[in-house]
């Protein structure tokens, strides 16, 4: 595993689970994640890729595991109506804003503390769309969470799912790694942040050099992410801000960029021995490892397209000079 800070991981045992589950639990405590905004994700564009591969879209049981604050869970039953939607936490608080979130916009969904590693606490027991956004890297045990959720997705459901890229990542995780030089202690937020804003405010002084060394694809991939931000933000969509932005105070984002006590980041080997280990294949890659021939030299076209999946994904992964992380949509295998 190229990044991880897991206890489980060093000590694959029931007590590096105990420490792992309970530093999470405490950090997302701490500071509810995503808790930006009061408008829910947009449900729609999530899902609507899942339903062209579910072939059916109506009165589908639905699971959002590590929920969080509820923004995608309560725009998802915004979205489908009909939908039974269920969220899982192992936060108090962050449920406790799921459930005002979606009481606000006057939604039905049912919210359930608890660990997905243990039997999950809800009547409905099979469900046809599984979720789990940014939670699985946070887990004591992956392999464990995801082989729990196959056994409660329907045979013809689908899992999606969204996990760090180590390629977009590296740069966060060697700035967790300076300040833990100085301030090992991850729960000293208030320090922490303060040696965070000096190396910024240092770093700023390079800016300048940096952007005269910009190519214009660069220019043009900056600019389109600014402007695709800057719409979210006018919408007022919940949106938690990349671990690139500058951060003026040490909020639930910047906290769980810069002081995660249990977290992974993968490149496609990994993501092929998780996802293969825990009985799931790929229906389709979305970020990380999408096909996008504007890589690939035209030669090698017919080449790469007889390639055995796991060799597509590896091969774009090292191809696209801009890291995305992963987004996938999984489904069992036979
Ligand atoms: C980064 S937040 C993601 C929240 C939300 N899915 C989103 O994308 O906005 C990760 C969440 O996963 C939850 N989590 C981590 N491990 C968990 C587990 N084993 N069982 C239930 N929730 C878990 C944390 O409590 C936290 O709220």
């Amino acid at each position: 595993m190229p990044y991880t800070n897991s206890a489980h991981d060093q000590n694959a045992d029931d007590n590096g689970r105990a420490e792992d589950e309970g530093a999470v639990r405490r950090m997302y405590e701490t500071a509810p994640y995503p808790d930006l905004g009061a408008d829910p994700k947009d449900g729609r564009a999530q899902f609507e890729p899942v339903l062209r591969h579910l072939g059916r879209r109506r009165e589908l049981r639905f699971l959002d595991v590590g929920c969080g604050t509820g923004h995608l869970l309560v725009g998802t039953a915004k979205a489908y109506p009909d939908w039974l939607c269920h969220g899982l936490d192992l936060s108090a608080p962050s449920l406790a804003v799921a459930k005002e979130l979606a009481e606000r916009h006057n939604v039905k969904v049912s919210l359930a503390r608890g660990s997905y590693l243990d039997p999950l606490p809800f009547e409905t027991k099979t469900f046809d769309i599984i979720s789990a956004q940014g939670t699985i890297h946070h887990t004591a045990d992956p392999v464990a969470a995801l082989t729990a959720l196959r056994g409660a997705l329907a045979d013809d459901g689908l899992l999606s799912m969204h996990l760090y890229g180590l390629r977009l990542d590296q740069r966060k995780f060697d700035t967790k790694d300076i300040l833990s030089i100085f301030e090992p202690d991850l729960f000293n937020h208030e320090r922490r942040f303060r040696l965070y804003d000096q190396l910024m405010r240092f770093q700023d002084r390079w800016t300048l050099r940096r952007l005269a060394s910009l190519s214009p694809l660069d220019v043009y991939i900056t600019t389109r992410n600014w402007l695709h931000n800057l719409m979210r933000r006018g919408r007022r969509v919940s949106w938690s801000p990349p671990w690139t932005d500058r951060y003026s105070e040490p909020d639930s984002p910047w906290i769980d960029h810069f002081c995660h006590p249990c977290e992974r980041a993968y490149e496609v080997p990994d993501i092929r021995e998780l996802v293969t280990a825990s009985g799931f294949e790929v229906v389709e890659m979305l970020g990380q490892g999408r096909d996008d021939p504007r890589w690939l030299p035209p030669e090698w076209k017919t080449h790469y397209d007889k390639l055995d999946p796991w060799d597509r994904y590896r091969l774009m992964e090292l191809l696209n000079p801009y890291p995305l992380s992963f987004r996938m949509i999984l489904r069992k295998t036979a």
